[in-house]
């Protein structure tokens, strides 16, 4: 039985996860069910990173212990992956004595292999406590990084990694092994990082006080990143009297990460276990980040997000489905409710909703509750489907999950093709349930078993119970599954509710306790134009103010603001924002439809950081907004004069 390990980043612990860290985890989780079932004996590794300056700085702000605060943010970890069905083997905590003992060992067989390669030196430079590293002075501006992270001067006496001389090493070994790094980006990234020349790195620290110290010399801590790096050996026993785990699974056939860490997974990493003569990884994959606005969501930049809201309205299933379906693997990507709700009712409700309950209701009024009673092993679904499976498994085994859903809803469209090309209904009304017909209805629940055997990965709950409604068994979604001719006949289906009802997306979007919580930091609330000037202006100066009609299109209440309202409105070409006081008077749904008169060549503002293009026309009484109309046949883009 071929071995697959996998792991994800170990997380910070200074706060709760976020979608970013709920992402990696699920799809780390798609890949360890999927080769699971593939036949692969899989260990899938995840857990949290809980010592460095960055903790200690968080717990001294709680005036709690830094363990204090680790354990209470490892309760959200655990919590959050079983609610998410998690499946991982192992969670390795770096605070733990089997970490350290992982750790001890290897620093112990660096110095022991290659003694000159840990040494005392001293080191000044730009030090960024976000991202637990050095800055090179050419990216520092400002007394920012490149990612907007605080960094401060730094001089400290240190141990250090020789790593200078290790670039030529790597990069025969990424010449060597194509695939170490993915994607491709990366690659280049990494590689021509290590061209430029490795300085060495220092991977001790007299400042802090959280962590693991440095064998031999108490004074320092061993750098967060060795220590961290460490958890994917030490979580297998490395070093300790039991390290059968280790001898089994190491190698890790991959080690999943954020696109920012890469560089600390594919040279740092390889460089100590070189130093240490110890195996490589297989490959290191770098995933994209989810934005918000178009920035990375991160608790530095405080607009984390947590869709705790939806996970517990819709369950873990489609939230799983939509975190993998929306993201291509590797590149960036902006995360919104309402794209959530838009890919629920597309994909979920009706297109593998509907079509289950439909062919499930066909075959239960035809064939007295069962599963047709004669297979068919001719006939256009199953070319259909041999085509599509070796697909999907290609697209699986290439990070390309969001492809491989693809490659399901092809042959889902191929089920709905067939279902109105044979007309089944007129076929029962005509010679009733004859074994053509059976072959028919077999054909299209057979069909239907496999798209949601390739969707059993990333929605394992929902699957089991829409194979136990056709019929098929539950647990056959092995690779034994994924050919034709599996679906058992007179079996008993069951004809129920929706599996995933539709939602009201414009009820669930205008109820403001629904959204998911946004730690947008909560800026001044900016107010409407200064006074207006009472002097007279000229006819080309109001000439010069572009009024139109817009129709609004979209309208949600601004979090944390009793006043504001975000419109989206279209002036007949192009749909823009537009942050509007009229909140207290006015409710989402009742502006959704209707036409207003705008201000379209107003400056942009930032309201509450939403930025605003423009501004809404209305009267005000005491203070209460009423909204300027325009007849209903007015187009929207008129201008207003
Ligand atoms: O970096 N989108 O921890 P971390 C997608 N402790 N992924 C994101 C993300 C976003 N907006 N924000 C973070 C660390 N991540 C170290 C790792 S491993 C030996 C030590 C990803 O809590 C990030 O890229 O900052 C990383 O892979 C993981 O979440 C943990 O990030
Ligand atoms: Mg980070």
């Amino acid at each position: 039985m071929p071995k697959f390990y996998i792991t994800t980043a170990i997380h910070y612990v200074n706060d709760d996860p976020h979608i970013g860290h709920m992402y990696e985890n699920i799809v780390a989780d798609v890949i360890a069910r999927h080769r699971r079932r593939m036949g692969d004996d899989v260990w899938f590794l995840t857990g949290t990173d809980e010592h460095g300056q960055k903790i200690e700085r968080s717990a001294a702000k709680e005036k709690i212990l830094p363990i204090e605060l680790a354990d209470r943010v490892v309760k959200t970890h655990h919590d959050l992956w079983k609610r998410l069905n998690i499946s991982h083997d192992d969670f390795i905590r770096t605070t733990e004595s089997r970490h350290r003992v992982g750790v001890y060992e290897l620093i112990g067989r660096i110095q022991e292999r290659n003694p000159g390669d840990i040494y005392l030196g001293e080191h000044s430079g730009w030090y960024c406590q976000s991202e637990e590293t050095f800055i090179p002075e050419n990216q520092v501006k400002d007394g920012l990084d490149q990612e907007g992270h605080k960094v401060e001067q730094t001089t400290e006496r240190n141990y250090f990694f020789k790593l200078s001389a290790y670039s030529d090493k790597l990069l025969k070994h990424y010449r060597d092994n194509q695939s170490f790094i993915y994607p491709q980006t990366r690659m280049n990234e990494v590689v021509s990082f290590v061209e430029q020349g490795l300085r060495d790195l220092s991977i001790s620290r007299t400042t802090v006080q959280w962590g693991i110290p440095f064998p031999g010399n108490p004074d320092h801590v061993i750098y967060v990143w060795m220590d961290a790096l460490t958890n994917y050996i030490s979580a297998l026993g490395f070093g300790s009297a039991d390290d059968k785990a280790y001898e089994k699974y190491w190698p890790a056939n991959v080690h999943l990460v954020g696109k920012d860490i890469v560089r600390f997974h594919a040279v740092y990493w390889p460089a100590f276990l070189m130093a240490a003569g110890i195996e490589l990884p297989k490959q290191v994959a770098g995933h994209g980040w989810w934005l918000r606005d178009n920035q990375k969501i991160s608790k530095s930049l405080g607009n984390v997000v947590r869709p705790y809201n939806i996970i517990d309205d819709f369950g873990a299933d489609p939230f799983r489905y939509f975190l993998v379906r929306e993201m291509v693997f590797g590149q960036d990507q902006n995360y919104s409710d309402e794209a959530f709700l838009g890919r629920y009712n597309a994909d979920l409700a009706n297109d593998l909703g509907n079509t289950l309950s439909r062919a499930i209701k066909m075959s239960s009024d035809y064939f007295g509750g069962k599963t047709p009673p004669t297979p068919c092993d001719d006939n256009d679904l199953l070319l259909a489907a041999e085509e599509l499976i070796p697909e999907y498994l290609r697209e699986m085994d290439s990070f390309a999950f969001q492809r491989a859903l693809d490659v399901a809803w092809r042959l889902l469209v191929a089920i709905n093709g067939y279902i109105v090309s044979r007309e089944p209904w007129k076929k029962f009304k005509e010679t009733g349930a004859d074994e053509s017909l059976s072959r028919i209805i077999w054909n299209v629940l057979e069909s239907l078993r496999i798209v949601w055997t390739m969707v059993a990965p990333v929605m394992p709950t929902v699957s089991r119970e829409a194979l136990t409604r056709i019929g098929a068994d539950p647990d056959l979604i092995t690779k034994d599954a994924l050919r034709w001719g599996v679906l058992p006949n007179n079996r008993p289906v069951r004809v129920t509710d929706p599996i995933f009802p539709r939602i009201d997306t414009v009820a669930y979007i205008g109820d403001p306790k629904k959204m998911s919580e946004s730690q947008t930091p909560p800026p001044v609330e900016t107010t409407q134009a200064a006074p207006p000037d009472l002097a007279k202006i000229s006819i080309d100066q109001f000439m010069g103010v572009d009024l139109r009609v817009a129709e609004i299109r979209a309208a949600e209440k601004v979090e944390k603001s009793k006043k504001l309202m975000k419109l989206t409105v279209f002036t007949g070409d192009s749909e823009r924002t537009i942050v509007a006081g009229i909140a207290t008077k006015y409710t989402p749904e009742e502006l959704v439809g209707r036409k207003v008169v705008i201000v379209a060549n107003l400056q942009p503002a930032k309201l509450m950081g939403v930025e605003s293009n423009g501004m809404v026309l209305a009267a005000s009484i005491d203070g209460e907004p009423s909204l300027l109309s325009v007849d209903a046949g007015v187009p929207a883009g008129t201008k207003v004069k």
